[in-house]
């Protein structure tokens, strides 16, 4: 699979956005950072995070989407539905699970002594 980005996803440093008890296991919260709303999620000991909008209504609602599992390839992979028309989308790439070709743009995250940080992937 390749990974696409698009050219609009802006360019951010590594920020620390909260405490990882800060997220509820599962959940997702929003964060502005440098301007931009990012959703960061926490799920299964994991932490993702993606633009907080949803391509297909152009609202700002990914972080209060429901988080879940599917299984692509023999590997379970996690995904969010945007809480307005269930469009689901894979917390890893951003990738589209409903439209082939759509993408939420991702950001790198990672936790570091119980904080969360995101910033632009490499
Ligand atoms: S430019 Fe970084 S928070 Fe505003």
């Amino acid at each position: 699979m390749t990974l696409t980005q698009s050219p609009s996803v802006p360019t951010l440093p590594w920020t620390r956005v909260c405490a990882l008890a800060d997220i509820l296991p599962g959940t997702g919260v929003c964060a502005l950072v440098h301007g931009e709303q990012v959703a960061v999620f926490h799920l299964a000991g994991r932490v993702f995070a993606l633009s907080n909008r949803d391509p297909f209504t152009g609202a700002n609602v990914l972080s209060r989407g429901l988080t879940g599992s599917y299984v692509r390839g023999g590997q379970t992979r996690f995904k969010v539905a945007s809480p307005l028309l269930k469009h689901a989308f894979d917390l890893e790439t951003g990738e589209s699970l409903d439209v082939p070709g759509v993408h939420v743009p991702v950001y790198a995250a990672r936790t570091e002594g119980g904080d969360v940080w995101t910033g632009s992937l490499a």
